[in-house]
């Protein structure tokens, strides 16, 4: 068993904040894209995770991970980290309902309002695929062009849970720190995530579009 601390690399006593920001730090290296391996990344994420729910059950301190053991689906693959469930929901319908990203209850509102399945719902994203692959493998058309992090047309604003970005993607960092990300190339950093695809309408992603190719599409 390895401490979740010794895993973050943070003080026992570290506070929240402290915790998240040596998590985003390591799990970024650990990334499998970022040379990194998938059993490093699984382990930096049940760590967090564990320090997570440390905090919300009142526990003092972290019971430790098994590297051997890290973040596995129930009757999978001993070595098979678990998919990430997504649910997604189309800005067009952020805009026609006349709601806001950052509202707290949008996907709730989103379940309620009865849209249509490719415009909300849920996906499954494996661990090998970025979040746009995984919707276009569950047969939907989301919004691309190059596919190589080099426009926002894939953009999605990240309601909850957090994606990878790739090092030399081009989201300024003021977009990132409000949540918008590139689904080409983003693969999922949490077991959860709420996202907002099509968002490459909002006027502040404007000059960061490329204008419709062979490639692509909405
Ligand atoms: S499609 Fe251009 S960055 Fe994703």
């Amino acid at each position: 068993m390895v401490s979740p601390f010794e895993v973050l690399d943070v003080d026992e006593d570290a506070d929240d904040e402290a915790i998240e920001r040596a998590y985003r730090e390591r799990v970024k290296r650990a990334h499998p894209d970022q040379g990194g391996s998938i059993e490093e990344f699984q382990l930096v994420r049940r760590a967090y995770r564990e320090l997570s729910e440390r905090d919300r059950n009142g526990d003092g301190d972290g019971e430790g991970v098994d590297p051997a053991d890290v973040d596995l689906a129930e009757g999978s693959d001993a070595r098979e980290p678990r998919s990430t469930r997504v649910e997604f929901l189309d800005y067009e319908a952020v805009v026609d309902y006349g709601w806001s990203l950052d509202d707290d209850e949008l996907f709730r509102k989103a379940s309620h309002a009865d849209l249509d399945p490719d415009a909300h719902g849920r996906l499954l994203v494996h661990p090998d695929e970025s979040l746009l692959e995984a919707a276009e493998r569950s047969g939907f058309a989301w919004p691309f062009s190059c596919r190589g992090g080099a426009c926002a047309n894939c953009a999605v604003y990240l309601a909850e849970g957090e994606l990878s970005q790739p090092t030399d993607h081009i989201m300024p960092d003021d977009l990132a720190e409000r949540g918008f990300r590139l689904s080409c190339n983003g693969y999922p950093l949490t077991d959860e995530l709420s996202v907002v695809f099509n968002v490459k309408q909002r006027p502040e992603l404007d000059d960061l579009i490329l204008p419709p190719g062979p490639f692509t599409r909405r």
